[in-house]
């Protein structure tokens, strides 16, 4: 069995290691135009040319969560494509999500910015029920981040395209549930895919609709969001600030008026990385399994190409 590697902005070596010692009787190695054919693929964000030349795949495997890069491309028919199914990813992004809406909700921003001052002041405490949050999307991803707030007693909404049931979660779904799972929200966070319906989700029409003083968190991708108009939104005083970890161009470019907005916290795309070691056992089981004839549809993280995630 041979393993192709084509992971632009990834160190090779370690994931090769890795993979050989998973499966050791395999050959591993970097892709390079002109190499021999490989039975399966380990990529992230590959050029078309990979996919042109290697013909003989018979399972491509993404070494994230979204799979927005390689939906880009033009894909071989039938070679089942799979994504990263959690491997580690949804307590980090539990962690991050968590952290952002504490930090808005206790106003730890502002605490922080009286202490750089050496100022000793107290804030009346807000009320918890007026800071409902809505998830976006309730995936891998999306339900551990809406359950894990739940611990923390916020009133937690979701939506996702077909309709779901989480335990202390409000769930909405679809088109008929959007503008009512706007309306209700007063933290947002996005943890969708980014597709072709998801793309500038993020907009004007869409943020206006938050609770008055809402706030954006924006976890999944720089795409879904429309940057000027969130600007917009947060300059006039409708929505109260955003902490943003993903950009329509990473890494963010230095004039961007995120960097500097006052109401705006950004981070460098971290707030769920890919954890190698999880990633490559969960991987090399998947390989295992597909050589030894499991059917695909017994793997999780199956990318259905219709979707588009
Ligand atoms: P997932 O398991 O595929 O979940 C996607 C969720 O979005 C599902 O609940 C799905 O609904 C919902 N959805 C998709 N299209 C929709 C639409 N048009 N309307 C309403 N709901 C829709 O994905 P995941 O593993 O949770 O990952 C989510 C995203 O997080 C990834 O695609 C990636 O962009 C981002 N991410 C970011 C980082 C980071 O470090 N910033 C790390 C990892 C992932 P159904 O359940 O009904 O299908
Ligand atoms: C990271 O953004 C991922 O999609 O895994």
């Amino acid at each position: 069995m041979r393993i192709s590697f084509c992971c632009t902005d990834t160190k090779a070596q370690p994931w090769l290691d890795g993979l050989q010692a998973a499966l050791p009787g395999a050959v591993v190695e970097v892709w390079s135009p002109s190499a021999p054919l490989a039975d399966f693929a380990v990529v992230w964000a590959p050029p078309q040319q990979f996919l042109e030349e290697q013909t003989q795949l018979k399972g491509i495997f993404n070494i994230g969560a979204g799979v927005d890069a390689l939906m880009k491309l033009r894909l071989p028919d039938g070679v089942p494509v799979v994504r990263l199914d959690d491997a580690g990813m949804s307590v980090q992004m539990a962690e991050y999500v968590c952290h952002a809406v504490i930090r808005h909700f206790r106003e730890f921003d502002r605490y922080e910015a009286d202490v750089a001052n050496g100022k000793w002041s107290y804030r009346k405490p807000c009320l918890r029920q007026d800071f409902s949050v809505g998830v976006m999307g309730l995936g891998v991803l999306g339900e551990r981040v809406s359950r894990a707030l739940t611990q923390f007693e916020f009133p937690v909404m979701g939506w996702s395209r077909s309709a779901k049931a989480i335990q202390g979660v409000q769930c909405f779904a679809g088109e008929a549930g959007f503008h009512d799972f706007l309306a209700a929200t007063r933290i947002l966070v996005c943890l969708l895919p980014l597709t072709a319906d998801t793309e500038g989700i993020l907009r004007h029409d869409t943020l206006a609709r938050l609770q008055p003083g809402a706030y954006v968190i924006n976890v999944a991708r720089g795409n879904h969001l429309i940057d000027q108009d969130l600007i917009a939104l947060i300059d006039s005083g409708h929505l109260a600030g955003a902490t943003l970890d993903v950009f329509r161009t990473e890494p963010l470019p230095a004039a961007h008026p995120f960097w500097t907005h006052p109401k705006i916290t950004v981070t460098p795309h971290t707030s769920a990385r890919t954890l190698r070691e999880e990633s490559i056992a969960q991987i090399a089981g998947k390989i295992r399994a597909l050589h030894t004839g499991a059917p695909i549809a017994s793997l999780a993280g199956v990318v259905d190409p219709k979707k588009g995630y």
